[in-house]
């Protein structure tokens, strides 16, 4: 009899805790983990230590740390299987961002998309680890020898970044990382704003008409999209060149219903915006309902929550330490006797 254990692919992948969670998320994140994760083993993280590259107040981190945990289980994220945690339980993680930043080129680092705009977005403070934030994402994903990451678009020259550096370290000592595969969903990587459909829906944007909360109550996202900015023209098209306004509606109908954007078109093409709309606004409605209501359940019981983090870290550390013990030795740190 073969007794060995095949063991699965691992995933892992995470969400900054640095505002509350929006229907991008959703659809660029977790959607896509609650499909993938009884192929993989997966570790999903809260990413507290990102969140301070930008100013937060700490009760508020705090308040938010939990809640974005409570918000993977209200998705669907099985608890029992899946191990989730908060990054800053597990110090590896900035162990291995400072090992990574000596890997790292600071033109390197200095393309980063994300880097650029939220330098402009936080001129006022632009600060160090706003622009090695990458490095402390590609430590996070290269200490569990993820093989995928799900995440949405924006993400993905983070991920190109993170395969970068582990081919680097592998090559510069000995196979050391597995070399990451971004997982970006075909539909749904990029929800837009409601207001300017062709900037991404995001948690600070100051318009909060432009963003759909997991936490809205019912009636608010179906005002958020009847309010929502369409294009001129009555088509109902996926063309996001021509009507973001309409193909971000699209797309927020896909995620609820799981319709391909040639149904949609199908169904509502010809009979005008307005009736479009209501079906997306009671569909999406209906998708958050049920996770609104979950989450408040989850989070009335603090103790149960913190017993997940703490076997979550125990269990991520484990993980972790392997991993970092071996890049330590590589790079020529002497073992602690
Ligand atoms: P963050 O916190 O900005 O977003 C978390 C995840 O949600 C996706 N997302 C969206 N997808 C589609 N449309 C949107 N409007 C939208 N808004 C957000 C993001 O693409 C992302 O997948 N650096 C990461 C967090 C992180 C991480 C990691 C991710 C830290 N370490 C390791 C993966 C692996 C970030 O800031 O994502």
């Amino acid at each position: 009899m073969n007794t060995e254990k095949i063991s699965k692919k691992i995933i892992l992948s995470g969400i900054q805790a640095s505002g509350d969670l929006t229907i991008g998320h959703y659809a660029g994140a977790m959607k896509n983990w609650v499909q993938l994760q009884d192929d993989y083993e997966c570790y999903f993280m809260v990413a507290d230590m990102h969140a301070i590259t930008t100013r937060q107040v700490p009760a508020d981190l705090r308040r938010r740390s939990v809640d974005v945990v409570a918000m993977y289980a209200a998705c669907g994220i099985n608890t029992d299987q899946s191990t989730l945690f908060i990054q800053s339980h597990v110090p590896e993680h900035a162990q291995l961002a400072w090992v990574l930043n000596c890997f790292t080129g600071f033109g390197e680092a200095q393309r980063m998309t994300q880097f650029k705009d939220k330098s402009q977005q936080h001129s006022e403070n632009v600060n160090v680890g706003l622009f090695s934030y990458p490095v402390l994402m590609a430590a996070d994903i290269l200490l569990y020898q993820a093989d995928l990451v799900p995440v949405g678009e924006d993400q993905k020259q983070h991920i190109e970044l993170t395969r970068n550096l582990a081919e680097r370290f592998n090559h510069l000592y000995s196979p050391t990382f597995a070399v990451p595969d971004p997982f970006i969903p075909k539909e749904g990587a990029r929800i837009m704003s409601l207001q300017e459909p062709r900037k991404k829906m995001s948690k600070s944007d100051p318009n909060q008409n432009s963003c759909i909360f997991l936490h809205d109550a019912d009636a608010v996202i179906k005002n958020k999209i009847k309010r929502a900015v369409t294009d001129s023209g009555t088509d109902i098209i996926y063309d996001t060149e021509q009507r973001p306004g309409i193909s971000n509606l699209m797309s927020l109908y896909h995620v609820a219903t799981g319709k391909s954007m040639q149904e949609i078109s199908d169904e509502f093409n010809g009979r005008g915006y307005a009736p479009f709309k209501e079906a997306v606004a009671e569909a999406v409605a209906e998708l958050i309902s049920p996770i609104r209501n979950r989450f408040e359940e989850i989070r009335s019981n603090p103790d149960e929550l913190s017993a997940l983090l703490k076997s979550g870290a125990d269990k991520a550390r484990r993980q972790a330490f392997k991993t970092l013990r071996k890049v330590y030795k590589k790079v020529g740190f002497v073992e602690p006797s």
